[in-house]
């Protein structure tokens, strides 16, 4: 079984590597956001402001037990770590990849993305807040951990491919 889950704070790269490593090894990439926003056909932003997080959380939990392929990859929210349930499920049911990278590196990624809704205001003190609230919980969830700081693309996929 080649099961994998891509896990890591918003910005870390974590759909550009699902999509790197979908074709090297052939298999379908899922991301846990694309697939909610499909079946409610509207934005996950629009998903928070109508109907709130917990909402959102519990959609996000079930989308996740919904793929069931023995060999793909997952690209997941930032958040699916939030939930012991997730992080076990995730855990017991294939390999757990940690993308990290310093909150200098997230903050050049996505200082001017607007899609998403927990960064709302003031982006660096939300993302410092949320990056050590979470910290302890990518580290918990994760079978390997990936720095990506400086990297290219080329490079991460070879070492997750290595360590796996
Ligand atoms: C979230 C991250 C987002 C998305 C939602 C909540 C989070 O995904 O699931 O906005 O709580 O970190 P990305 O990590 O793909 O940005």
């Amino acid at each position: 079984m080649k099961r994998i889950y891509l896990i890591g704070f918003m910005g870390t790269g974590k759909t550009t590597v699902g999509e790197a490593l979908g074709k090297l090894w052939s298999i379908p990439v899922y991301d846990t956001d694309k697939e909610l926003e499909k079946i409610e056909g509207r934005s996950i932003s629009t998903i928070f402001s109508t109907d709130g997080e917990g909402y959102f959380r519990s959609r996000e939990t079930e989308i996740l037990k919904a793929i069931t392929d023995n060999e793909c990859i997952i690209t997941t929210g930032g958040g699916m770590v939030l939930k012991e349930e997730n992080r076990t499920y995730m855990k017991t049911n294939g390999k757990v990849v940690l993308l990290k990278a310093s909150i200098e590196e997230i903050l050049n990624r996505i200082g001017n993305d607007h899609t998403r809704p927990l960064l709302e205001g003031d982006k660096k003190e939300k993302v410092s807040n949320l990056y050590l609230e979470r910290l302890s919980l990518y580290e918990q969830a994760a079978h390997i951990v990936i720095n990506t700081d400086g990297k290219t693309i080329q490079t991460i996929i070879n070492e997750i491919d290595k360590k796996l």
